[in-house]
C-alpha cells in the first residue's frame, strides 16, 4: 500500500502554504508515479470552531497510524483569549506528546541565491547544509526539582538538568540514523567539563556509535565552543546531536545563518514503528503570521521542504527529496521571490501560489 500521510493545515497561513505542498503532493503521483495515501482534517483554531478542542481524539488517532504528519501553523488573534485547555498550541502539544516526538530536526540549509541573506559572510554560509538534532522531551525543562522555594530570607529559582541513558540512547540512535542518509558525520554537544549529565552524555553516545554505528564519523565538541563554531564555520558540521537546552539555544543561532523564517522546515520524530518507520510530524518553523493571512504573501517554502524532509527521512526518497530542493534553488536563482525574501531594490514579489506553482514548473523541468 502507498505510503500514509496526515495533512493537518491548521489556521491562519498554514492552509495557504499547504496548497501549494499538496500541488508538489500532487505532482509526485502524476509525473513520478509515487503516491501517497492523503487524509486532512483540522487542528488548532480550525479544530477548536468546530469540535471545541485544538485536536480531537479522531485525529489524534488517525495521527498515531500514518507514517507522516505534515502540520501548517496554528494560533492566532481569535484564540488568544480562550481558555488555555483549548488553546491552538495545546493541539500541537498533544501531537508532540503522545506520539512521544522526542527528536527534534532543525536543518540549517543555505541556497546560494539567497547566501547575502544571511548575518554572515557569503562565503562561510555559501552551500551549507547541515542538520541540528535536539532532544525534545527531557533535561532541565522537565527535570525534577523544580520550582521556586523558599530559602532561609530569599527565595531559589531551582531546575534540574536530567537525563536517563535510555534517553540519551534514543536521540544518539536518531542522529546517527539521520547521518547515514546525510554526510555520515555527527558531532555531539555537551558540557561534560561542568555537568554530570554532559560526562554521561558523552559517554552513552560514544557507546551507541562503537557498537552500532562504528560506521559514522563521530566528535564530541562542548556546547559552548560549539555556538562559536557555528558561527565562524559552520560547514565543518553535518548532523550535530544535543540536548533540550543547548539544542533550543543552537538551533535558533543556526537557523539565523541562513535568514528568512519563511524558509525554515522542521520535523519531530519518534520511535520507529512496526515497518520501520520513526513516527514523524514535519511543520514549518513558522507560525501563523495573522499579519499577512489572506493576502497571497506567505513564503510557502518552509512547508514545502518539510515536505521535502518528510520523503528523505520517513520515506527513504532522499533523491525525490533533493529534487525538491533543487527546484526551490532554481526559482530562487531565477530571482523569483515572496514578499519576506526581497532585499534588492526594483525586486517585485510574487504571491503565495505563484511561487508554488513556479517550484512546481521547476519539478516539470527537472
Ligand atoms: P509567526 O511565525 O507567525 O510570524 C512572525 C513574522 O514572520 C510575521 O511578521 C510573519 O508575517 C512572518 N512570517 C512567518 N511565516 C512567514 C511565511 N511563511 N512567509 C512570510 N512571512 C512569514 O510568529 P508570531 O507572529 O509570533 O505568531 C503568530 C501566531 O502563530 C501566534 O498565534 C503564535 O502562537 C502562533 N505560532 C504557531 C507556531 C506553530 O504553529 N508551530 C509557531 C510560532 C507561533
Ligand atoms: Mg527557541
Amino acid at each position: 500500500s502507498n505510503p500514509s500521510l496526515l495533512i493537518l493545515p491548521g489556521d491562519g497561513i498554514g492552509p495557504e502554504v499547504m496548497t501549494e505542498v499538496v500541488k508538489i503532493i500532487d505532482w509526485f503521483g502524476a509525473k513520478r508515479g509515487i503516491a501517497f495515501d492523503v487524509s486532512t482534517d483540522l487542528v488548532g483554531g480550525a479544530a477548536y470552531d468546530k469540535h471545541g478542542t485544538p485536536l480531537h481524539d479522531d485525529t489524534m488517532a488517525r495521527a498515531q497510524e500514518v507514517d507522516a504528519v505534515l502540520l501548517g501553523a496554528v494560533g492566532g488573534p481569535r484564540y488568544d483569549d480562550l481558555d488555555f485547555s483549548v488553546k491552538p498550541e495545546r493541539g500541537l502539544l498533544r501531537l508532540r506528546k503522545e506520539m512521544d516526538l522526542f527528536a527534534n530536526l532543525r536543518p540549517a540549509q543555505c541556497f546560494d541565491a539567497l547566501a547575502d541573506f544571511s548575518s554572515l559572510k557569503k562565503d562561510i554560509v555559501a552551500g551549507l547544509d547541515i542538520m541540528i538534532v535536539r532532544e525534545l522531551t527531557s533535561g532541565v525543562y522537565f527535570g525534577e526539582p523544580r520550582g521556586i522555594f523558599k530559602e532561609g530570607n530569599e527565595r531559589v529559582g531551582i531546575n534540574t538538568q536530567r537525563y536517563t541513558e535510555s534517553e540519551i540512547d534514543r536521540i544518539a540512535r536518531a542522529a546517527f540514523e539521520l547521518a547515514r542518509k546525510r554526510g555520515n558525520k555527527v558531532c555531539s554537544m555537551e558540557k561534560a567539563n561542568v555537568m554530570e549529565s554532559g560526562i554521561l552524555w558523552r559517554e552513552v553516545v560514544q557507546k551507541v556509535h562503537d557498537e552500532d554505528y562504528a560506521d559514522v564519523e563521530l566528535s564530541h565538541m562542548y556546547a559552548d565552543n560549539g555556538a562559536m563554531q557555528l558561527v565562524r564555520a559552520p560547514k565543518q558540521f553535518d548532523v550535530i546531536v544535543t540536548d533540550n537546552l543547548f539544542g533550543d539555544v543552537l538551533s535558533d543561532c543556526a537557523a539565523m545563518l541562513t535568514g528568512s523564517l519563511g524558509m525554515l522546515p522542521s520535523a519531530s520524530l519518534g520511535a520507529p514503528m512496526a515497518n520501520g518507520r520513526p513516527k514523524a510530524m514535519y511543520e514549518p518553523v513558522h507560525g501563523s503570521a495573522p499579519d499577512i493571512t489572506g493576502q497571497g504573501k506567505a513564503n510557502p517554502i518552509a512547508c514545502i521542504l518539510s515536505f521535502a524532509m518528510a520523503l528523505r527521512y520517513s520515506f527513504d526518497l532522499g533523491d525525490e527529496a533533493t529534487r525538491v530542493e533543487k527546484a526551490v534553488e532554481k526559482v530562487l536563482a531565477d530571482g523569483l521571490r515572496t514578499a519576506d525574501l526581497l532585499g534588492h531594490e526594483g525586486e517585485t514579489p510574487i504571491s503565495t501560489t505563484e511561487m508554488g506553482d513556479a517550484i512546481v514548473a521547476a519539478l516539470d523541468a527537472s
